[in-house]
């Protein structure tokens, strides 16, 4: 057994165990055990004290011996687990991580079977059978697909954030297709057992702040009808201050996840980023009051853009945490192996045309494949960038939000074939320095524009794929 192996299988049982994978500092236990080191050598390694080192050390072998039913610690780690390994073998068992290099695969039916209370929460939207299961309300998230992770990848930070920082309030941003509907619905496995209730609701439909916080109340609160609190003889409160009221009681009552999905949805289209469509406003009150206010729930936010409340929170407050998805990386060669691509030693020149975006990885897949029998390197022998049927109505929606500032700058941008100055953007644009540095800001918040850092100062280009689309819409 080497080294990947024992991660994967010490892995496999913590998450049967406490539905949680191995940390940073857990992993580096069982690598450094098997290795043969001591504690005090793990700990400089990992940067911190040889206590917290014993300490994680300890409770991971408590966690090992009761799934395994036998004591566990750092002399006979090694040994157990080869053992337990034949063992499993000969008994055929399954694991639910399937590990490819550094990166982690989740598959939708590999949960293990020792531990019920931990296997993916069904469609089944108000599930309550167990009372270690939280009750779930997922008829609005997607399916769980193949999903791949990978070290320090955006699912590790969100769980973390949730798990050791308690975030209250954290926006997942980033283009169609970038990921953030996925790691909202693969990150629920691995935390749920810390919440009382979880509920995913998209507003792709820009439902009005009153009908979601309806929805959300009479579910978080286990109440049906919901908690008169503020109304009048259990009729729901009419006014919004009041329904905001129930629920941030509901939220220190129980601790509750709500991921909320497209809230691009309810922000404004022509303008610069964040800004809310007129009447939803109000959305801006529910995310403020729960990043600011003390309390044990979490709001997910996914969107295209962060709105403008989430970015009036200072940086230092771990409470709110803001993630923009920037491609999947290394993670992104799964994807092309899984579509059956060839030309294995171009795929690092495809993934950074299409900046690891995993959906328009799938789309252009299968362009390669019915075009060129999966040629990667013919299909990129062709200038310039083809974006398909499928790609072009994507750029588009993106495109068209945009103020007509930001489509200037873009537009400006796509004319360069090397990254440019702010001094000769400038140059270029008409209006003033201070709206173009606000276009420039809000076109990185839609993560539209990419920022190099040049050796005294800072660039500015924009990714291949919108290059192309920018180029199309002038002709
Ligand atoms: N880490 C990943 N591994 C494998 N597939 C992924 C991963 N992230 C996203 N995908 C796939 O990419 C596509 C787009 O992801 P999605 O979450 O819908 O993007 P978004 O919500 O940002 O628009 C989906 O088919 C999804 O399954
Ligand atoms: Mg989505």
């Amino acid at each position: 057994m080497d080294v990947q192996e024992l991660l994967r299988l010490a892995d496999g049982l913590a998450f049967a165990k406490t539905g949680k994978r191995l940390d940073d500092l857990q992993q580096a236990v069982v690598r450094g055990t098997w290795q043969g080191k001591r504690y005090s050598e793990i700990s400089k390694e990992v940067h911190c004290t040889e206590r917290h080192i014993r300490n994680v050390a300890s409770k991971l072998w408590q966690i090992l011996s009761k799934i395994l039913e036998e004591d566990v610690n750092k002399s006979n780690f090694r040994s157990t687990m080869e053992r337990y390994e034949i063992s499993k073998i000969s008994n055929s068992g399954n694991f639910n991580l399937v590990h490819k290099g550094n990166i982690n695969v989740c598959t939708e039916n590999s949960h293990p079977p020792k531990a019920p209370q931990h296997s993916p929460p069904t469609q089944n939207p108000n599930e309550d059978n167990t009372e270690q299961k939280p009750r779930l309300d997922l008829r609005d998230a997607p399916d769980v697909r193949t999903f791949y992770n990978y070290a320090n990848s955006p699912l590790t930070t969100l769980e973390n954030s949730i798990a050791h920082q308690n975030s209250r309030l954290l926006t997942i941003t980033g283009m169609t297709g970038t990921g953030k509907s996925a790691i909202a619905r693969n990150l629920i496995p691995q935390i749920q057992t810390q919440f009382d209730r979880i509920i995913w609701r998209s507003l792709r439909t820009s439902p009005p702040l009153e009908t979601t916080l309806k929805t959300l109340i009479q579910f978080l609160s286990n109440q049906n009808p919901p908690l008169p609190r503020g109304g009048e003889g259990g009729v729901f409160p009419a006014n919004t201050d009041d329904q905001l009221s129930i629920l941030i009681e509901t939220l220190r009552e129980n601790r509750c996840l709500i991921i909320l999905d497209d809230v691009q949805q309810i922000l404004s289209s022509g303008q610069l980023a964040g800004h809310y469509k007129p009447g939803y406003e109000n959305y801006g009150t529910l995310f403020k009051l729960i990043g600011e206010i003390p309390h044990n729930s979490c709001l997910i936010l996914n969107s295209w853009e962060p709105p403008s409340d989430i970015l009036t929170f200072t940086d230092d407050n771990s409470a709110v945490c803001l993630l923009q998805l920037t491609g999947l990386g290394e993670a992104a060669t799964e994807i092309l192996r899984e579509k059956g691509l060839l030309d294995e030693e171009y795929w690092p020149e495809l993934i950074e045309l299409y900046q690891g975006n995993p959906l328009w990885l799938k789309l252009v897949a299968q362009t390669i494949n019915n075009l060129f029998n999966g040629r990667v390197s013919q299909y990129l022998s062709y200038q310039p960038v083809f974006l398909g049927d499928e790609l072009t109505p994507i750029l588009q929606q993106h495109y068209q939000r945009l103020s007509e500032i930001e489509k200037q700058v873009i537009s400006q941008l796509s004319n360069e074939s090397e990254p440019v100055s702010f001094t000769q953007l400038m140059a270029k644009c008409q209006g003033s320095q201070g709206e173009l540095f606000k276009a420039i800001q809000s076109l990185d918040r839609r993560g539209m524009i990419e920022k190099l850092s040049c050796e005294t100062e800072t660039v500015l280009t924009i990714p291949p794929v919108l290059k192309q689309y920018v180029k199309m819409v002038g002709e």
